[in-house]
């Protein structure tokens, strides 16, 4: 019977004979005597084997890296000098009196030490790569932020209630994961984007608080932050306005931050989304970075400089600074790869001043101002760029210029890229957390691509009390009930105060361009609901994932799942998905398009 976990065994058990069980995570030869570092669940314990136990010096000497065993023996300091102050453990060290091989392993793929490994490797033995004490570590966060949630919620008065996996496809406005239906040849399920509706329904039903910690399918381009299925720490409420909701949830992040993390989270600043866009040209602003964006539309309207007036006047173009405090040192390599950076997300160039004398402002030779594009500015254009980015000597100043939706991003991730990469040094960058809410959505947002209106969160989210005309007549200026948790430039959760009478809904439908049709066809069941006395009702949903790898501190979400997809939507485990056979698709009703083509070649 194994008496502890080798990465708990510390001075107390001094003198004690324990049992432990693990694997071998190091074996060395010293000159006769055998070590083995063991490994369990909790850590690493130091196991010494002397000839003059002959048995389990043998067995020891047959040990290999993972093998299982068993091991029994006395607890005793380790000799003066070679203690270990990275574990537990390190202290003492077992005299192996006993030890059983349990199972023997085959080499493994990689040392479980080895910090540089490709993701790929990892992924394809995923197995071995959970053993890492890294990835042991995630996932135990990740579980004890679920315990977290759990408890809060229920303090609060929320119910788990479990809804479909297999269902109709809901209003997330991903592609959807589809299920051929056996018994209804020709028919699919759809797999839920989330519990949205199931869950605003529950409020009609009565339920008042719902939670849930469930999986979401999405079929959508995917990135650090995005698996195809990811898990949704899922709530609604009935009868809470914004303000209440958003109160509950923000405690459920600060009491989960304490617990187990013990990170006291200050203040939730609420910022509008037209402000965010405004300074940071995200809707989700990392505000560890201090940098802010100066509006200079309004001035380049006047100007000759074409690539600065031609934006200026596009009727959705825009014209941005961001002045880097202490820039002005930065190479022209650095600034070139920063060019090169912002046309990853469609800028066509990136034109800069740098600030050495602002007490010399001339459009010439002579200008304290060093730049590819002073002399096509005018002085007092300069004059009221230097006022506007409040930029002082020894600063760098970058432009971008192009429709808004390009200028925000590229500028953007230009924002965080410097303020990660310099922003420490420069004064302009605080390793902290920064959570915000993002409040004031609008309610559609215009798809160029498909000539109208989409719902920027939902189609049940309502519209602001006194919007709800705007639908009608300036869809664009009608802003939504709907809010979102941001931390260090993450969207960690979302949601909205729900639409819960008819003739709005119907409003909302109207400026969607959905007929009746489509909405009893898609949504019926919820409409019909909705009819029977829906009480007022609103919710919101996290990303567990997204917010577990933010404590863990990892670089992608893939870090914090056990089993995850790659970027291109596949298992390499267990290599789905795969091919099925001919008598599967029969039994479903199906036959592959390119073995019909192929067959009737
Ligand atoms: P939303 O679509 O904003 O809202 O999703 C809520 C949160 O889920 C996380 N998330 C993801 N995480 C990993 N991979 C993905 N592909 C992915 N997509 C979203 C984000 C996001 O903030 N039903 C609404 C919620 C509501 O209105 O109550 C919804 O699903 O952290
Ligand atoms: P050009 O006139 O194309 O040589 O550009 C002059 C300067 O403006 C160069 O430094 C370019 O990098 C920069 N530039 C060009 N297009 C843009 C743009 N859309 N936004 C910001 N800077 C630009």
């Amino acid at each position: 019977m194994r008496t502890d976990y080798s990465g708990l065994i510390d001075k107390k058990y001094l003198g004690q004979t324990v049992t432990v069980k693990g694997w071998v995570h190091r074996r060395r030869d010293h000159g006769g005597v055998i070590f083995i570092d063991l490994r369990d669940r909790e850590g690493l314990v130091q196991v010494v084997f002397d000839p003059d136990v002959p048995a389990a010096f043998a067995t020891a000497d047959a040990c290999r890296g993972e093998y299982v065993v068993s091991i029994t023996g006395l607890v005793r300091e380790r000799p003066a000098g070679t203690a270990n102050a990275n574990l537990i453990s390190g202290e003492i060290e077992i005299l192996g009196k006993e030890i059983e091989i349990l199972n023997a392993a085959a080499t493994p793929p990689f040392q479980i030490d080895d910090e540089n490994l490709s993701e790929n490797v990892r992924l394809l033995n995923r197995v071995i790569d959970l053993r890492r004490p890294q990835m042991q570590k995630n996932l135990r966060l990740r579980y004890r932020v679920a315990m977290g949630v759990r408890q809060y919620l229920d303090k609060q008065g929320f119910i788990d209630i479990e809804t479909p996996m297999l269902t109709r496809s809901t209003p997330e406005g991903a592609r959807d994961y589809l299920v051929p239906s056996r018994v209804h040849p020709g028919e699919f399920f759809a797999l839920p984007q989330s519990p949205q509706l199931f869950k605003q329904l529950l409020m009609v039903a009565g339920f008042d608080r719902y939670y849930q910690i469930t999986k979401c399918f999405r079929d959508e381009d995917l990135r650090a932050d995005r698996q195809p299925e990811f898990t949704q720490i899922d709530l609604e409420t009935s009868f809470l306005n914004e303000d209440e909701i958003m109160d509950i949830t923000e405690g459920m992040a600060r009491e989960i931050f304490r617990d187990v993390m013990g990170v006291e989270l200050g203040d939730f600043p609420r910022m509008a989304y037209a402000d965010a866009m405004f300074y940071y040209g995200s809707d989700k602003p990392d505000l560890r970075v201090s940098l802010k964006f100066t509006e200079l539309t309004d001035l380049m309207k006047t100007e000759e400089f074409k690539v600065f007036r031609a934006a200026a006047d596009l009727p959705n173009g825009r014209v941005v600074a961001l002045r880097v405090p202490g820039g002005a040192s930065l190479s022209r390599k650095e600034i070139d790869e920063y060019t090169q950076f912002v046309g990853i997300y469609g800028a066509k160039g990136l034109a800069y001043i740098k600030v050495n004398d602002k007490s010399k402002i001339s459009n010439d030779e002579s200008s304290g101002l060093q730049s590819p594009i002073v002399k096509f500015l005018s002085v007092a254009a300069l004059t009221e760029i230097i006022a506007r980015t409040g930029a002082e000597d020894g600063d760098i100043i970058f432009f971008g210029a192009d429709k808004a939706k390009v200028v925000n991003e590229a500028i953007g991730a230009l924002r965080i890229k410097i303020g990660h990469e310099k922003g420490e040094a420069g004064g302009y960058f605080v390793k902290e957390w920064r959570p915000l809410w993002v409040v004031d959505f609008p309610m559609f947002e215009y798809d160029e691509e498909a000539d109208r209106w989409t719902a920027c969160h939902h189609p049940f989210t309502s519209p602001k009390p006194g919007h709800e005309d705007l639908m009608e007549t300036d869809p664009g200026a009608c802003l939504a009930r709907a809010y979102d948790m941001v931390l260090n430039g993450w969207e960690i959760g979302g949601g909205s105060v729900r639409i819960h009478r008819a003739d709005v809904q119907e409003k909302v439908f109207a400026a969607l361009k959905i007929s009746p049709e489509e909405q009893q066809n898609k949504f019926g069941f919820l409409l019909d609901n909705l009819k029977f006395g829906a009480p007022p009702h609103g919710g919101l949903a996290f990303g567990l994932d997204r917010l577990v790898t933010l404590m863990c501190g990892a670089e992608s979400i893939r870090d914090v799942i056990a089993f995850p997809k790659t970027q291109r939507a596949q298992c390499l485990l267990t290599h789905a998905p795969n091919a099925v056979d001919e008598k599967q698709l029969r039994e479903l009703n199906l036959r592959l398009r390119q073995k019909a083509e192929t067959a009737a070649q």
